[in-house]
């Protein structure tokens, strides 16, 4: 595996206390590109036979992992170490170092035969390509980015430079989008205050890549602990598994950066301390470990020869590798971590979004609900990994922490359904808070997802299952620090296994419960949906309500043909819209008043994936209960007098030359839909007002 020359993008989240997201990725770029250049120019310089024996030597793992089966490039790996050796010597002495010089500061009296084998030219161009990185400071924070072998992928990246374009798709094929540190630092700090009372807390990340999240709890657990040895807290308490091996490399680094102190106090070579900690974090398939059913002693002899491997390693001796032969397809925990064989205390991470593809399916289709629920090469892997933290979490007093895209709240397939029975049925308090991927996003510009984050905690012998949940939450970038610290949640007792519903207080919890008993009661009558064109509605004289398949602010819905003069002559946009036929204008004026409510649009929020407006939404409208003959005249006539001052105000929109047409509401006109759909449905006046404040703080994306 090679890699492209190319700038790695950070995630916009806070790092370096620069909050000013375009700044900070600017920043690592500036970093990303010179540190990318040294690493081709090292990996130009070694041949393949020098860095098999090399690898054994230095790098290698002491103790040999299972791997992924296919051995990566060594020269990539060894080119990639030299260059992050120089930038720790630089970041730790503050001030650009030489290849030579931090081989020497790295390996001391171990010596390092790469020393002799790069010659002189290849060393100075290798130091002035380095010597460009200036802010040290800044590679520093934000090092877990800039050891993100992938280099530069991004939606963005690819519209402004498209040789990024293999980077992105490598990254989506593998699901790589490495976390922001002020989302893995939000995450891991609200898990730990979860299990406040558990002793001794153990952290793993099952994929970690460049260990954003373990420094994360590193810094946590330091200031809740009050300790002075970071070396001692990582080797004891965090762990880590990835199947990318370069990224364990780097994270590796990026914590023994952090514990420099410990390294200085026991005088040791930062090669043994990078050792001792690497030893946590090990290359594997984490949907191939199973949790370790009992300690015996195969794992009390195995836990003393780990445990003395790695205090030889933090006393600065590099004993040889082991090697280990791994034959199974599953791998109990206690193998991989013999000292941990009872589990983590808590599996925090950002697992891969990406389909589970068709090896990845034999080797786990069986084993996990999720994808026996869903057997195909196509199915989501994250919902495994929503398993394995499940699964291998130690017994009793335990959490998680994740992030995760959207749909584990609102996407109907198999898949998530069964990944939502199994939360719905596994004991201790699971807190989900929901993102937007607009104005802002919590992987910012770059990336622009829409994401979960899930909180789970356990204490011991606690049986009970509680959700709390909270809104769709939209932000400006200004106010991300603030969003993420106000983050808080609402209990929900209702059924989770359809959808997790996005809601933000005790207000909307009942009201959405009465809609749900309302359909329950009365039948939500299914909807005769078509599609149709806007040309088509414009010319159809029959009585109908269209409705956008997409949406954002609001729902665009309007009452047939509207025949729009400006948009005579113009090509329309081809894109279909819902069309509901209706038995003649009044129908179509209550189903208007309905579908154009703040009520409509807050259901779709609470219960869509904040884009689509599907037909299952649209069928799970109440329906039944406000189209009683009573109702029936009051909403056609409030429906009637909405659109008549609606229709006036067009929003039309051109996208490659073809016009579209969108209705918004005034916000009088809502409030007064709003009071007649609610009173038909018999919901109180408290949730108008709640209606209101939510329209409100979604167009002024005020979380
Ligand atoms: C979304 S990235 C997250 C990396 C890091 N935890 C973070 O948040 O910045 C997903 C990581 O999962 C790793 N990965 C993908 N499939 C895996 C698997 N089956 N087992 C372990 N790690 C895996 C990738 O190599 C990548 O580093």
């Amino acid at each position: 595996m090679t890699h492209s020359r190319a700038a790695v993008t950070a995630p916009e989240g806070n790092t370096t206390g620069t909050r000013r997201h375009p700044v900070l990725s600017t920043a690592v770029r500036r970093i990303a590109v010179p540190v990318q250049d040294a690493v081709d120019l090292v990996r130009r310089a070694l041949s393949p036979d020098f860095c098999e024996g090399y690898w054994d030597g230095v790098w290698a793992r002491r103790v040999r992992e299972p791997g992924t089966g296919e051995r990566q490039d060594m020269r990539d790996r060894c080119a990639w170490m030299t260059v992050t050796v120089w930038l720790l010597d630089a970041i730790v002495h503050n001030r650009p170092g030489t290849v030579r010089g931090s081989q020497q500061w790295w390996s001391g009296e171990l010596g390092d035969p790469l020393v002799g084998y790069l010659t002189d030219s290849v060393c100075t161009s290798v130091d002035d390509t380095l010597g460009q990185v200036k802010d040290l400071q800044a590679c520093s924070d934000l090092l877990p980015y800039v050891l993100e072998s992938h280099g530069e992928g991004s939606r963005r990246s690819v519209m402004l430079r498209p040789e990024t374009m293999h980077a992105r798709l490598a990254k989506k094929h593998s699901g790589v989008f490495y976390t922001p540190e002020d989302v893995a630092d939000h995450m891991v700090s609200r898990a730990l205050d979860g299990i406040e009372d558990v002793t001794p807390i153990t952290v793993l990340d099952p994929a970690c890549g460049t260990g954003v999240f373990l420094r994360s709890a590193l810094r946590c657990i330091q200031k809740k602990e009050g300790s002075r040895d970071p070396l001692g807290t990582v080797c004891s308490k965090l762990y880590g598994s990835d199947i990318d091996g370069l990224a364990l490399d780097a994270a590796a680094a990026v914590l023994l950066l952090e514990c420099m102190e410990s390294v200085r106090a026991r005088k040791i070579l930062p090669l043994t301390a990078w050792h001792a900690i690497r030893l946590n974090l090990v290359q594997v398939d984490a949907l191939r470990l199973t949790p370790s059913i009992e300690a015996s002693e195969t794992f009390d002899l195995a836990r003393r020869e780990r445990l003395a491997l790695r205090a030889s390693l933090k006393s600065g001796v590099l004993p040889s590798a082991t090697n280990r032969v791994w034959e199974t397809a599953r791998i109990g925990f206690g193998e991989l971590y013999p000292e941990l064989h009872e589990g983590p205390r808590l599996i925090v991470g950002n697992p891969p979004y990406a389909d589970i593809g068709k090896e990845g399916l034999l080797a786990h289709g069986l084993y996990f609900h999720t994808l026996r629920g869903a057997p195909r090469a196509t199915s989501d892997i994250y919902p495994a990994f929503v398993e394995q933290m499940v699964r291998l979490a130690a017994p009793n007093a335990h959490g998680g922490a994740l992030v995760l895209p959207l749909s584990i709240a609102c996407n109907s397939g198999k898949q998530f359904r069964a990944l939502r029975a199994l939360i719905a049925n596994e004991p201790g308090h699971w807190n989900f808070s929901f993102f937007d991927r607009e104005p802002h996003a919590l992987f910012g510009e770059d990336v622009k997802t829409r994401n979960s984050i899930v909180l789970w905690t356990r204490k011991a012998n606690e049986t009970a299952v509680s959700v709390q949940t909270g809104p769709l939450r939209k932000w400006r970038t200004t106010d991300r620090k603030r969003m993420l610290a106000s983050i808080a949640y609402t209990p929900f007792t209702g059924d989770i296994i359809t959808g997790i519903p996005k809601l933000a207080n005790a207000v909307q919890t009942q009201g959405f419960a009465r809609v749900c008993e309302l359909s329950a009661v009365m039948g939500n009558p299914a909807l005769s949906l078509r599609k149709s064109s806007l040309k088509r509605a414009m010319d159809s004289s029959d009585p109908a309500v269209y409705v956008g398949p997409t949406a954002y602010n609001f729902i665009n819905v309007f009452v047939g043909s509207p025949k729009m003069g400006e948009l005579d002559g113009l090509p329309l946009s081809e894109n279909p819209l819902y069309a509901i036929p209706c038995a003649d204008e009044e129908e179509a004026f209550e189903l208007y008043a309905i579908l154009a409510s703040r009520l409509c649009f807050w259901l779709w929020h609470v219960q869509g994936d904040g884009f689509h407006v599907s037909k299952a939404f649209l069928d799970s409208l109440p329906l039944g209960m406000v189209r009683r003959k009573a109702e029936r005249e009051i909403l056609s006539s409030a429906g009637r007098l909405a659109w008549s001052v609606t229709r006036a105000r067009p929003i039309v929109s051109c996208n490659k030359g073809r016009y579209s047409l969108a209705y918004s509401l005034s916000a009088d006109i809502k409030d007064a839909l709003d009071r007649v759909v609610l009173d038909a449905l018999g919901l109180d006046d408290g949730l108008a007002a709640e209606l209101a404040s939510f329209d409100t703080a979604v167009s002024t994306a005020s979380f």
